[in-house]
């Protein structure tokens, strides 16, 4: 019966989303319970992922900063699995959590909580709002093309995104905060402000991390006026721990023996490969733009067909080749390890 809001974005603008969270696991009297879609399990070579990722820690405080609890190790998820949940003991209103990364990495698609009792539902895409903000200009969260559907984009596979969570260096997003409540205010109060700056540019309504191990969580002044219990990372700090990222994270897809190929026409090879971005996955061609994204560097390159010379991708046999003679010592990537053509779109 309940009804969920949540802010999204579709185009430039926001827009209001609404979704039904009937399908979100009740919580029983003494237990907050969250839920998890997964998507890009199995990722990289050697594969980011064994037989799934590893569901990440999980931390609760209320309204007024008081810790409620935490679920260490709650196990791992397959991809696109919708019964993966985890429970924390409380019989509290959990409106902050953190999720912070386990060895193996994972791709979150959506997240939801239900506070005890069975109380109030609310849900999040870490994944579309690690691009929002990266399209914004202040991202922070390592993100890739989903495809998996979620509640409120069940008939937009192609605007789901994942957010990358690892704490063990092959990506360098180690965890990220929601204060649930914010995601629903419209409902709750539409005189809030809504813009996509609100959200990106505060650190209490949701933020990713890259410091090891984070442990606390980032909130709004409470009327009790606690102090603050974690400094945030300054903005250059931030930056260096997005470069390490995107370093990291490349070489680990570099021998990756899979290119993902899309007829979606919203997903873009060149948004892939703009180093301005954050995204991290795997190599990615897009029919819509006839491109190809070598993600290990973040080239793009165009199919061949689109061009009389220079370096192109032979989309036939998965090679980036050099035309014309003047070209002829151009660098470009060996991909002679690719195996395997992942098409996605709307018939895939
Ligand atoms: C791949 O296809 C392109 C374009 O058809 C061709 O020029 C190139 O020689 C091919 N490469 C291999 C290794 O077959």
């Amino acid at each position: 019966m309940a009804t969920g809001t949540i802010v999204s974005i579709i185009g430039t603008g926001i827009t209001l989303l609404g979704f039904l969270l009937d399908n979100v696991p009740n919580s029983d009297a003494g237990k907050a319970t969250l839920n998890f879609y997964i998507a890009n399990d199995g990722a990289g070579d050697p594969p980011l992922s064994d037989a799934g990722g590893d569901l990440p820690d999980v931390r609760l405080w209320d309204e007024t900063i008081e810790f409620l609890g935490i679920k260490a190790d709650p196990g791992s998820c397959e991809e696109g699995a919708v019964t993966c949940t985890v429970d924390v003991s409380t019989e509290e209103a959990p409106t902050y959590t953190l999720f912070t990364a386990n060895n193996d990495a994972i791709c979150i698609a959506w997240t939801s909580i239900t506070f005890p009792g069975p109380g109030q539902k609310y849900g999040w895409h870490p994944g579309n709002w690690a691009r929002w903000c990266d399209d914004y200009g202040n991202g922070a969260g390592a993100w890739y093309y989903a495809q998996t559907v979620v509640p409120g984009l069940e008939d937009a596979r192609d605007e789901v995104y994942c957010a990358w969570l690892d704490a063990d260096g092959d990506v360098e997003t180690t965890g990220f905060q929601v204060h649930w409540p914010e995601f629903n205010r419209f409902e709750e109060n539409p005189a809030e402000p809504n813009d996509i700056s609100y959200y990106c540019d505060n650190d209490p309504p949701m933020n990713f991390r890259t410091d090891q191990d984070p442990s606390s969580v980032i909130y709004w002044p409470t009327k009790k006026g606690k102090r603050d219990l974690f400094t945030p990372q300054s903005k250059a700090e931030k930056k260096r721990g997005l470069e390490r990222q995107a370093s990291r994270i490349s070489k680990r897809f570099a021998s990756s023996t899979d290119i993902v190929k899309s007829y979606w026409p919203k997903h873009s090879a060149a948004k892939l490969c703009d180093p301005n971005l954050h995204a991290a996955g795997k190599s990615f061609v897009s029919y819509e733009e006839k491109s190809f994204c070598y993600m290990p560097t973040k080239t793009l390159y165009p199919f061949c067909e689109t061009v009389d010379s220079g370096a192109c991708f032979a989309d036939g046999n998965n090679t980036v080749v050099v035309k014309g003679a003047a070209n002829a010592r151009m660098a470009i990537p060996d991909l002679s390890h690719v195996k395997n053509s992942v098409i996605w779109g709307p018939d895939a």
